[in-house]
């Protein structure tokens, strides 16, 4: 089973993923986390995100790989996932994100791993360009200025700067020439403003037929 979900950023996918993986057993795909590594070897190495050559070069060499317990290694190195939610690696991630090798170097692991595995993966391009044939697509939403009180409250941020930054992401996602967000036919919309990440999970366990047990 593959079940997909793309939304905006801080629209609570990454919640309502984790929840459904525990509830339903399936491994936790959290694709941005792969964009988010690559950051932080960019960051780490001093290379030039605005520089599709560098990235790309740079990128091709490191080694990536993802373990079933939603764990990153990186050229042999576990990577601390909390390393990877800060304000500057939100920046490099969503600047290297348009760069079509990067994209597929992610999308190679992500297939990879849905072979072996049920699956729950979330990002932006996963109902439309990761798993289109998957019968179990949902895109999440949220009003961005709750989105933007979720996020103050995990960065502990201004408010003000994170809704100016989560408006210039949204603008990036809709608008890349490759992997950009939309919402595919056939796929579940789930506007989350009013929701909580259990009741965004329970509509979509209702929607690939599950029932959750407490
Ligand atoms: O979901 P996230 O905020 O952790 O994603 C980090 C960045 O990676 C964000 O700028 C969007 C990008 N991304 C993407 O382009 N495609 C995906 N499938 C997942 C994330």
């Amino acid at each position: 089973m593959i079940i997909a979900i793309d939304g905006t950023s801080a629209s609570g996918k990454s919640t309502v993923a984790k929840m459904l993986a525990e509830d339903l057993n399936l491994v936790n795909l959290n694709s941005g986390n792969l964009y988010r590594a690559l950051s932080l070897a960019v960051l780490n190495a001093g290379a030039d995100p605005d520089s599709e050559a560098e990235i790309v070069a740079f990128v091709e060499k490191q080694d990536l790989e993802m373990d079933a317990a939603d764990s990153i290694c990186l050229n042999g190195k576990k990577i601390d996932l909390s390393l990877l939610r800060t304000p500057r690696i939100d920046s490099v991630s969503s600047r290297i994100s348009f760069y079509v090798p990067v994209r597929q170097k992610v999308n190679v692991i992500l297939r990879r791993f849905a072979q072996k595995f049920d699956v729950v993966c979330e990002g932006r391009d996963i109902t439309s360009v990761v798993f289109p044939d998957t019968p179990h697509k949902f895109f999440i939403d949220a009003d961005v200025n709750e989105r933007a009180r979720r996020r103050t409250e995990n960065y502990n941020g201004d408010f003000n700067r994170v809704l100016e930054d989560l408006k210039k992401r949204d603008v990036e996602d809709y608008s890349k020439p490759f992997g950009a967000l939309r919402i595919v036919e056939g796929a579940t919309f789930i506007n989350s403003t009013h929701k909580t990440p259990r009741e965004v999970c329970d509509i979509i366990m209702e929607c690939v037929g599950a029932s959750h047990e407490s």
